[in-house]
């Protein structure tokens, strides 16, 4: 285990077959309308390419880039666009990709933005789920985890952008972060 981390809270093996099953959940549910997966950059990269290796059907993905003003461990909810869409997603079916979700200010905005360009649907597919700091009303239409209110890494989620490339879900020791 890296020396950062406190400890593990989702294992890799426990990754890979929760996100294989969301896989074949979404292949179910989408194989009819060749849906576009839009992650938001850069905390869903790592389960974006799991999660559509593990749904196999057609699909388009596409990424938006958004950075949210605030502190390194907490997000203000001001968001600003660094990467839009590269593709119109009218009348299409849109699944978006997040990591984790945690005051839901970040995902609440994203799904304003794209809603304003009508889509056929817009879903929601968050691998972690920091329910108890919800302060907004976002339905999240596939969870992988729901999680405690700890500040976690890996697998894509970063603390100054470091930790993205751990293969598992740690808590990072408070000690390295002002809490
Ligand atoms: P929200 O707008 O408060 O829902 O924040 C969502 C964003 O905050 C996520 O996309 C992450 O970038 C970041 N974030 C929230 N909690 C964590 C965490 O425990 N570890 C790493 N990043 C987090
Ligand atoms: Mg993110």
């Amino acid at each position: 285990m890296h020396q950062d981390i406190d400890r593990i809270l989702i294992t890799q093996e426990q990754l890979q077959e929760k996100v294989s099953e969301m896989g074949k959940q979404l292949a179910a549910e989408y194989h009819r309308h060749t849906p576009i997966f839009v992650g938001a950059l850069n905390g869903s990269a790592i389960f974006m390419a799991d999660l559509t290796r593990a749904c196999p059907i057609p699909l388009a993905l596409d990424f938006m880039a958004v950075s949210s003003y605030g502190s390194a461990t907490r997000s203000s909810g001001v968001v600003r666009i660094l990467k839009d869409l590269d593709r119109n997603i009218e009348d299409r079916h849109v699944l978006i990709v997040e990591d984790i979700v945690d005051t839901g200010l970040t995902l609440s905005y994203l799904i304003d933005h794209l809603s304003a360009r009508h889509p056929a649907s817009i879903k929601v597919c968050a691998l972690l789920d920091k329910h108890e700091r919800r302060t907004t009303d976002v339905r999240l239409d596939y969870v992988g985890f729901p999680i405690p209110d700890e500040f976690v890494v890996g697998y894509g989620l970063d603390y100054n952008d470091l930790y993205r490339n751990l293969p598992y879900i740690g808590v990072l020791k408070p000690h390295l972060y002002a809490g």
